[in-house]
């Protein structure tokens, strides 16, 4: 385990790709066989050591809040919910979304000069390991002193819908970043590696985001805002091993509500 003990997992977003569903329930909450995603998110980044926890919350997220609250059930047989083995969760509100860096921007206070794990609350992963996957990023920052990023190989054409990064590989699988793109034409792009959805930064992370500009869909990019702190001090993508889920639209969230409910004993005779 290392020292860091903090993360932020921003769960602001409007969740447009996944309208009407969204208009008022957070896609963080949606379902994975018996558990929300955000659930997934809260057990991986504990299961990594983490022990205190912000989760950035925005407009109609308020069921957010809600589910982790004290329960009536809790601590009820067949109740799930392990709420006393969580830490304390803390909630902030992005009061407009403009996007992950201006997300990040209101984790300020709670990061003070700390390095803190940044894990999407969209996005579930499982490792092939022992080792939890923001463990992995975890170590990873503590091995090199520096802000990484879990970057995986992705298909071509899927190029245009990730940051995407350029730099070389120093030894198996670390990659000592020399530019990132966010969302670039895949004839353009300097190489397949995408950036996934959980980083560990530094609080010199939140002086970059106040220097750009909103960029793509006139959002704040944390691409563009770690393509200025790589300018400034070396910054490293790691391959992590183990498998991502992003749930953030319909077709991505069903197929992971399907393998997850195959590899699950209790439910895979269902489909
Ligand atoms: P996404 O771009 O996948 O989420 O952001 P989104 O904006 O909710 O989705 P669409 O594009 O409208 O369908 C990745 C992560 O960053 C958070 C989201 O909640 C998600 O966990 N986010 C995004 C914020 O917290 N605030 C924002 O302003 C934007």
């Amino acid at each position: 385990m290392t020292r860091i003990r903090k993360a932020v997992i921003p769960a602001a977003g409007l969740g447009t790709r996944f309208y009407p569903l969204t208009r008022s329930q957070p896609k963080e909450l949606l379902p994975i066989v018996d558990k929300p995603v955000i659930q997934y998110v809260v057990e991986e980044v504990v299961a990594s050591g983490i022990n205190e926890i912000l989760i950035i919350t925005g407009r109609g997220k308020e069921a957010l809040t809600a589910y982790f609250e004290d329960h009536p059930l809790d601590g009820e047989r067949g109740a799930s919910f392990g709420i006393d083995s969580l830490p304390p969760i803390n909630f902030v509100n992005q009061r407009q979304q403009k996007g992950l860096a201006d997300a990040v921007r209101y984790a300020k206070n709670f990061v003070g000069d700390e390095p803190f794990a940044l894990v999407l609350g969209d996005t579930i992963y499982t490792s092939k390991t022992d080792v939890p996957v923001t463990a992995q990023l975890l170590a990873a920052y503590e091995r090199l002193n520096s802000p990484v990023i879990a970057v995986e190989r992705v298909q071509h054409e899927k190029i245009s819908d990730y940051g995407i990064i350029d730099g070389k590989e120093i030894e198996k699988g670390i990659w000592k970043i020399d530019a990132l793109i966010e969302k670039p034409e895949p004839q353009n792009a300097p190489s397949d590696l995408g950036i996934t959805g959980t980083y560990v930064l530094a609080s010199d992370i939140f002086e970059m985001i106040n220097k750009i500009q909103p960029g793509k869909n006139g959002e704040y990019q944390l691409t563009d805002a770690l393509a200025l702190l790589q300018k400034e001090r070396p910054i490293y993508g790691v391959e992590f091993e183990g498998t991502r889920y992003d749930i953030g639209t319909k077709e991505l969230w069903i197929k992971a509500f399907a393998e997850f409910t195959r590899k699950d004993v209790r439910f895979s005779n269902l489909i």
